[in-house]
Parts: structure tokens; sequence; C-alpha cells
């Protein structure tokens, strides 16, 4: 359906004109394609030209969806200011409304009641799927699969917009080193690289071509909200403009390279200026020197946080910082609706910063082909026939099983035997249908993921006994875990005990509630919540023939179990499909070959603790009584598992390392190879790592850096060779001249399977 502008004049002769004058065959635009840029920006400008102020500063403020849609208009209080504001074209955006009634209602209410009908902009934090859920990103990260990431961005966006929605609030792409910060479950782990490559999956999986089963991508948060001091979220942030070049920026970069549409600003500050009001990040960085013609949009009520960051002294200044700063759109601070325009007329903005945002605004809205239908994604029939759809389950499904990652198999006791075995399951989430759904999962219904005993349960030829043993957390999670997480009842423990001294193995799921991660849930303690840890020692005391599964969303301290339990699974939040996946690895028809995208720490005192760490001045032992250089006097330096590690069911030998030449010269590269064989009886998949150590530089750089990998199968018995190449671009960092270059010197490569790879070659790079 063509949308019809008859009803605005103006509008309607404007691009009538320019259509006929570029388009002469076919005046129906190709939906599938965004149009060419120049033919945007014209149209773009045309419509800016018929604005006035208000309106324009309108495109820049969006509500949080505030009245029933389908009930009667709001007649009073805020939500019948924010109606007003609507039908006076003052909004340009709307987070929160979906399911296509509701979306079209209001983009009738934008289209057909305002002056010049400039559709909205429907946003939602479809993070992790939309319906049917995906695995927690922390967990897709552990794939290391790009096309299964994408695939789950592609059907996170399918469904979402066929519910009406046409602009998600992912990725997150915020390296992250401090697994007490809840929100390490929504990015991508520890490492800029993996992140970037990660990044651009998604970005792509999320938009695809703009078609109607496409989502504009929002990279956030912008920039450094991972960082914040002691893993407390919202926490003031302190970083170097080392780090925040060469670790936090490159995948924004990839992001935006990779034509995401907007980004999102962040809640912390940056050199003591919070990121809204931060002209170097926005301004400088990201629509400077990297070009971004997409739009920014604040976190939510972040431009009023500014007064208490302590930086603005009112939401009118805070209005003009965030303006001035090159933040383009509010998310629910009310700043620019209310003050943006006077700011304008006493002369605090210029005018030129507001057509610069609306025009981005607008923009986007005709590069998703609002303009040429503002319903093209509200068709009714196709959200009922999309929404949980069989190819959906199957996907997630799929990149479930690849999220999974298995930490330890001592005697192979994994895979499980299909037949004859008593298997006793123990803890309170295998029960769970709800928390593998994990956080940010918002348009999910309770209640509807596969739990681990159901999973198990499609294997029928052993006995399962299910002994629930402890609670993970009390009463609604989602609100009173910050008071209640040390749950202390044990009364389960006997019926726990019971069933495993009458089992031949016994599975235990343990670990975090899905909403005991994400946003706000910062923990400063990072083992197993509650009693479940007396729970683990107190079975094995009964049966040692113990299978952790762990159920989390961030890296757990969990130096007990790795000590003493045989099996150890990484099972993260896995979605809709999660007790399927957890099943079909167990019992062996999915071999694992997952790999961590986080360190894992051995307590929480060595957080945040990460594989790219710098060399220190005193790096090593230098005898028995040597005390004076860097370490802990209770722990090791190391951690418990480290960024990339991950076991399979195959075994896997890396040897023959070989470099093309060890002299890197400018404008030229050089391949590494490797081979690699599965010495086991069982096909699998490895993921084969490379990293780099750039020894002296301009600035300290990092003993290791993940600089390639690749995901390949190797069928048992059989050896692959794996080569990589490197060129200038590799080893590119943001140096002491604060630009990317490639600087001459002496380089360390390591290959492995995981980032304490032990073989090693080295090259020389002359300019
Ligand atoms: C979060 C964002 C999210 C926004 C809208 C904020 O609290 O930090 O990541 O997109 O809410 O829901």
């Amino acid at each position: 359906m063509k949308y019809n502008f008859l009803k605005h004049g103006v509008l309607a002769t404007l691009f009538v004109t320019l259509s006929c004058n570029t388009t002469k065959q076919n005046i129906v635009p190709d939906t599938t394609k965004p149009a060419p840029q120049s033919i945007i920006d014209r149209k773009v400008d045309s419509i800016l030209s018929l604005m006035t102020l208000e309106e324009k500063v309108g495109q820049m403020n969006q509500y949080n969806g505030f009245w029933d849609v389908t009930g009667p208009a709001p007649q009073n209080g805020a939500a019948a200011q924010k109606y007003e504001h609507l039908k006076k074209g003052w909004v340009g955006s709307m987070l929160n409304v979906r399911g296509v009634k509701d979306v079209k209602a209001l983009q009738k209410i934008a289209v057909e009641e305002t002056r010049l009908g400039i559709p909205l902009l429907f946003g939602y934090d479809v993070i992790h799927g939309y319906k049917t859920i995906s695995p927690i990103p922390l967990a897709e990260a552990a794939s290391w699969d790009m096309e299964a990431i994408k695939k789950s961005a592609e059907i996170g966006a399918a469904e979402a917009a066929a519910s009406g929605l046409n602009w998600t609030f992912a990725p997150m792409v915020d390296v992250a080193r401090d697994a007490r910060w809840g929100r390490v479950m929504e990015g991508s782990g520890e490492d800029p690289y993996l992140g970037s490559q990660i990044a651009i999956a998604r970005v792509h999986g999320f938009q695809g071509n703009f078609s109607e089963f496409n989502l504009a991508a929002c990279a956030k948060h912008f920039a450094g909200y991972a960082f914040a001091e002691s893993g407390r979220d919202y926490n003031t942030v302190d970083i170097s403009d080392n780090t925040l070049h060469n670790i936090i920026l490159p995948p924004f970069k990839a992001a935006a390279d990779a034509g995401a549409l907007t980004f999102m600003n962040s809640f912390n500050e940056l050199e003591g200026i919070p990121a809204t009001g931060n002209a170097y990040l926005q301004r400088d960085i990201l629509k400077g020197e990297w070009n971004f013609d997409g739009f920014v949009v604040s976190d939510w009520g972040s431009m009023a946080e500014m007064i208490n960051h302590g930086y603005a002294k009112d939401l009118k200044q805070a209005a003009q910082h965030a303006a001035n700063a090159g933040s383009d759109m509010d998310m629910e601070s009310y700043g620019y609706v209310k003050h943006l325009a006077d700011l304008v007329r006493e002369g605090k903005v210029d005018e030129a910063k507001v057509n610069d945002a609306a025009r981005r605004i607008l923009k986007v809205k005709f590069q998703l082909g609002l303009f040429d239908n503002p319903y093209k994604y509200c068709d009714e029939n196709r959200e009922k026939q999309t929404i949980g759809k069989k190819a959906f389950h199957d996907g997630v499904l799929d990149m479930a099983k690849k999220s999974i990652v298995l930490l330890k198999n001592e005697n192979n006791i994994l895979p499980l035997k299909k037949q004859g075995q008593k298997v006793a399951v123990i803890g309170a989430l295998a029960n769970d249908k709800t928390s593998p759904l994990g956080s940010w999962r918002i348009g999910a219904d309770d209640g509807t993921a596969i739990s681990v005993m159901e999973g198990l349960k499609q294997y029928n030829g052993n006995e399962l006994v299910y002994a629930k043993g402890a609670d993970v957390a009390l009463g609604n999670p989602e609100f009173t875990l910050n008071t209640k997480i040390n749950m202390t009842d044990k009364s389960g423990f006997a019926e726990a005990v019971n069933a495993a001294k009458g089992a031949d193995v016994v599975i235990m799921i343990l670990g975090e509630h899905g909403l005991q991660t994400g946003e706000g849930r910062s923990r400063s303690e990072i083992g197993l919540p509650g009693v479940q840890q007396e729970l683990l020692e107190v079975v094995y005391k009964a049966n040692p023939n113990i299978v952790l599964v762990l159920n989390n969303g961030r890296p757990l301290t969990i130096p007990w179990a790795a000590e003493n339990i045989p099996a150890i699974v990484e099972a993260w939040h896995l979605g809709t499909q999660s007790g399927n996946a957890i099943a079909q690895v167990l019992y062996g028809d999915h071999n694992p070959s997952g790999k961590l995208p986080m360190s894992f720490p051995r307590n929480v005192g060595q957080v945040p603790i990460y594989y790219n760490h710098k060399n220190t001045g005193r790096p090593t032992e230098e005898g028995p009584e040597s005390v004076f250089w860097s370490h802990y006097t209770d722990v090791h330096n190391s951690p418990l598992y480290p960024f990339g590690y991950g076991l399979s069911y195959s075994t896997f030998e890396y040897s023959n390392l070989k470099i093309s030449t060890d002299k890197l010269t400018a404008g030229g590269n050089i391949t590494v190879s490797v081979d690699v064989k599965n010495t086991s009886n069982t096909d699998g998949k490895e993921v084969v790592q490379l990293y780099l150590h750039d020894l002296f530089a301009s600035v300290t750089r990092p003993v290791r850096e993940l600089k390639g990998f690749e995901l390949t199968p190797i069928k048992a018995g059989q050896t692959k060779t794996v080569t990589f190449t490197i060129d200038e671009k590799t080893i590119a960092f943001y140096t002491a001249n604060k630009k990317w270059e490639a600087e001459a010197g002496d380089f360390k490569v390591y290959v492995g399977g995981s980032s304490d790879a032990a073989l090693e070659s080295n090259f020389t790079y002359t300019k």
C-alpha cells in the first residue's frame, strides 16, 4: 500500500515533483533498498524548509508510551499534555508502544492529524529477540559464530517489525571487563575485536536491506558505560583517552561503518562531562571524525540526569548542553520539548544545531521508508503469521546450542548415556520456564521458555528424578532481588541428597535467575547466589558424579566447583529454547564449540580481570621469596577460565605454526598458518584464534590482543590448516600521536584455541 499524501497538499506536491525528477519509469519506490542518499537529502531539506522551529524540536522529542491507545484519549495531567504534543507534531518518536493495533493508532495521529504528517519512529529494546527469545547477547558472543548471531538478530527484527516496531535499541557494544556490572549480559564481553565483529553482524542482522522485516539499529551506550567504578551501574567512569580509543570505541566505529542508523549515548560521565552533554564524543568523534550521518538518541532521562551529575543547574541548561554537544533526540527528559525553542530564540543554541538534528532524524525516517508508507510495519495479518513462527524457534535453538561453553569434562562424563541411567536433576532453575528468557526480553511472556526438565524429558531412555534443593531468589526477582538475594532456606537439601544418592549421574542446574543480571543488577559478590554453593557441596558428598550446568548472565566465581566437580557446562540464559539446547548438548546430539567471551575470575577481588591487560613494570616473580612484583598474596593473577577458552567433545591439537615472512613492510602483508588436528573420534568445531603482542610502542600495549579467529568444522581424525593475514590495519592502534596508525617495531604472534595459546612466532614491521 502506498501512503496517500494528498491530505497534506504541500508535501504531496513536493514529493511528486521530486519523484518525477528522479524516478521516471517507476514512481512507486522500491522499499527493499534505501533510496539513493542525494534524493533523500533533497526530500529532507524540502520538509525542513516547511517546518516551524517547534516542529523541528518536536522531531527531537521521544516519549514513552503514555496511555492505553485503544482506550479514550487522556484528558488531564502529563498524559494529556503528551497527547496534545503528539497532535501538534511535537513528537518525533515513541518508545515502548508495540503491537500493530497500537502502533497504527499512534502513527495515524502523527500522519493524519498533525500539520505536516511526519511519521513516528517506534523504538523498543529488542535486545535478544522479541517474543521468541534468543540467548542473551553475552551467550551469543560465546558462539564466535557471526552468521548465527546475524541470523538471531534477523529473527528478533522480523518478529518486532511484524509487531509494528521499526527501531531497536540494540546492539549494545560496550566492551566490559567487570562482571559485577549486571549489564555484561547485554554485550559481547571483554574484547574489542570480537566485539566489533559481533557489532557488524548484529547491525546487518537487524537492518538487513531496510525491508518491512528489518529494524533500524542503535549502537549503545556511547561511551564508556561499562567502565562504571566498582561495577556499580550508573556509577562514575574515569578512563584514559588511550582506553577509550583502543578498547571502548572500536566496536562503535565498526557499528557506524556497518551502517547503524542510530547511536544512543550513555548515563556516565567521561572526563567529568556526562556523555549526553559530551561534544568530544558526539560531535568531534562520532559525527566529525567518523562522519556518522545518523542520529544520537539520549539514554532514558540522561539529559535531566546531568543535573544530578552536577553538570547542569537545571533542565534548561541540560537541554542546552545536550543540543550543543550533538545529542539529537531526548528520551524522556522533556528537556528539548520544554526549552529548546526558547534556547534558540535566546541565542544559546544555534538554530543550525536544531536543523542538523531534525535533518538526521527525518533522514532515518526516509531510509526506513516511512514517508513512502508510514504503515509499512503495520500489517495485522503479517503480525499474526509471523510471531512465534517455527522457523524462529529453530533459529533460536540453533543459536542456543552454539552459545554453550563446555568448561570441564573430566573422564568424559559427558555426553551422557541415553539409556539405562538413573539421572537426578537438582536445582530450582531446572524447572524454571521464565528465568531462561534472561534479562531484556520485555516482549516475551513469562513461562514461555523450555525448561531444562522439559528438554531432558525428550530423552526417555533414562529415569529422571527431580529435586529443587534450594531456590535461587525469593519472590518476584524483578523487584525483590536487591534485598532478598541471600535466601537461606535449606529445607530442600535432604530431598536433593536423597535423589543424588540413588542416581548414576546428577545434573545440577545452578546459577542466577534471568533477572539477577541486566540493568541495575550489579552484584558485589559473584558466586552462586543464596545457598546454592552449599547445596552443591552437600550433594557432592552424596554423589560426586555431578554435571554442573550454569545458568547465568555474567562470569561467576566458582573455584570450588572448578576443582571438584567433574563436568561444568556454561549454559547462560539461553532463551525460549533453552532446555532443548541444554539437553541436546548433555546427550551429545550437539558437540559444544563455544568459547568464553569474558574471563572467569577466581574471586571477586581479581575483578576487573581481562586477558588483554598491560604488562606493568613488574610482571613476573623474581624468586621464591619475591614479594615486590605485581601480584596478590592470596590468589594467582591468572583467571579461573581465560577469555577464548572452551572445550568440546572432540580434542584438538595445534602444530606447525608458520609465518610467510618475519618482515612486514608498508603496504604489504604476511600470512600465519597453523595445522589443527581433531584427535578424537567425534566430529567437532574449533574457534582458532590469532593473538598479537606489540612489544614496544609509543604508548604501552596489551600483552595479547585478539586479531583474528576462525570457527571451523573439523571431522574426527582430520587436520585443517587455518590461515590468517596480517597487515598494517591489523597492527594499527591509537598511538601517542592521538591517531590510529601502525608503528614500526617487533611483534609476537600466538595461535591456539584460547587466549593463553601456546604456539608462538614473531615478525618485525618496518615502514
Ligand atoms: C537503558 C537503555 C534502554 C533504554 C530504553 C535505559 O534505561 O540504559 O539501554 O535502551 O532504557 O528502554
